[in-house]
């Protein structure tokens, strides 16, 4: 990713990039087993989602939550599974979620009876919706209390398990945190953390979840300041960000939380979750890739990730999804074509000249290379009546090697886009080069 350069920022007191994200990205959690998996229509077979871990250990994720191991048996005995077939990498932590309920608590611990790491996540519902509708108008003191009662299960269990040589790390998330008071919220994050007692050695993750996409992005990222900011012990604390995308702005709030100073990222392969997803996780990272930061993730790829996912999800990959659509690298539009065109011939020759020096990325309309994920851009120009000569020209030379004078594109191209207009569909290579024939015969 080194050819690719930070954007410039407009220097204006505002939000950008942390620096920080050039030395050590943020930390990604995998939520693809649980909050993606409770979304589909069909959930994932045990079989599917040992096949969906793999293929997020393969991405890099160091944190995956594998699912809610209390709620059901399968989910139970999935992670069983990983943990008696040893299927977890020494570098990766397992998250399992957990509702704030005694006897979930416990089941939770039976399930990671032997995990060598794991992030315990314990959660209730904190806004005034939630507590008025969903909990029968529960006063903010009782929804303390279930924190405080959770948190110190957790805080015990998590002691026994540790005396028998797991790793347990605490994560309390106020679920529905972007639509809750937030002096509030903080007051029962500070009561969580009064009883787990972190340090900077043992932090506790804080996840602030947008469980409904309520605001825009910069109000969701001045929550996630003004948490940070008020916060004690802030260095005892990873804030990490859980965006939904009900306003379809899911990508943007978490890159906004991020340049807010939120630590880690929550998300799903290309967004799969409830209603309109979580935060696609592929998005985000090639967004910082594409501004020349490091992730740690590797798309490198995608055809491949996006394959699984939509073999073990049933979910499809829509056309125009920024980096895995099928039509994302392909270009319609004849002034289009030409540019990038001219875009990868000068390329080429900026190759050449700069010899072993890294060329910077710079080829309109593509903001990166196909390449770098997998991709091709043997696919980017095709034909049809919208396109120019020059896109004509091109595929004509690339897919059939004949390399035309100037003087011959614009009669070339519209015999061709003529043909197009009149069949009133896109050409493949071999009909643009059956019509540059017949219209060679007849000149
Ligand atoms: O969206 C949400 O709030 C969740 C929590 C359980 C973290 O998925
Ligand atoms: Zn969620």
């Amino acid at each position: 990713i080194r050819k690719y350069r930070p954007f410039p920022a407009v220097s204006l007191p505002d939000r950008q990039w942390p620096d920080r994200a050039i030395e050590s990205a943020p930390i990604w959690c995998s939520v693809d087993l649980r909050d993606g998996n409770q979304a589909l229509p069909v959930p994932m077979s045990i079989a599917e989602k040992l096949e969906m871990f793999d293929l997020l250990v393969g991405v890099g994720f160091k944190q995956i939550e594998v699912g809610f191991p209390s709620a059901s048996e399968t989910e139970f005995n999935f992670l069983r599974r990983l943990i008696e077939e040893d299927r977890i990498p020494e570098d990766v932590t397992v998250q399992v979620l957990v509702q704030a309920r005694e006897h979930l608590i416990r089941r939770t611990f039976e399930a990671l009876d032997g995990a060598k790491s794991a992030i315990v996540h314990l959660y209730n519902s904190t806004s005034p919706l939630q507590r008025r509708i969903t909990f029968g108008n529960a006063s903010k003191e009782s929804i303390i209390d279930i924190a405080k009662k959770g948190t110190t299960l957790v805080t015990e269990l998590a002691a026994e398990a540790e005396a028998k040589g797991s790793k347990i790390t605490m994560q309390y998330s106020p679920e529905s945190f972007s639509d809750t008071e937030l002096d509030y919220a903080l007051e029962i994050c500070e009561s969580v953390m009064e009883i787990w007692q972190p340090t900077p050695e043992r932090k506790i993750i804080l996840n602030l979840p947008a469980t409904v996409e309520w605001s825009t992005p910069n109000v969701h990222a001045d929550q996630i300041e003004w948490f940070g900011r008020q916060l004690k012990n802030r260095d005892s604390v990873i804030i990490s960000l859980h965006t939904h995308n009900d306003r379809g702005t899911g990508v943007a709030a978490t890159e906004l939380g991020l340049m807010a100073g939120a630590d880690r990222v929550e998300g799903t392969l290309f967004g799969n979750g409830e209603r309109t997803g979580n935060l696609d996780i592929v998005t985000v990272s090639l967004n910082m890739n594409s501004h020349g930061l490091e992730t740690g993730l590797d798309f490198s790829d995608l055809p491949t990730v996006r394959e699984v996912y939509e073999r073990t999800t049933r979910m499809t990959v829509p056309d125009r999804s920024p980096y895995g659509g099928e039509l994302v690298f392909t270009a319609f539009s004849g002034s289009h074509q030409d540019a990038i065109k001219k875009g990868f011939d000068r390329r080429l020759e900026d190759e050449r000249e700069a010899a072993g020096e890294i060329v910077p990325w710079g080829v309109p309309y593509l903001t990166i290379d196909p390449r770098d994920i997998g991709r091709s851009y043997e696919a980017i120009i095709r034909i049809n009546s919208q396109s120019g000569k020059g896109g004509i020209a091109y595929i004509l030379d690339r897919e059939h090697g004949f390399d035309l004078p100037k003087t011959m594109h614009p009669q070339v191209g519209l015999k061709i886009y003529n043909l197009a207009d009149e069949l009133g569909r896109e050409l493949t290579p071999d009909e643009i080069r059956d019509a540059f024939f017949e219209y060679f015969a007849n000149v």
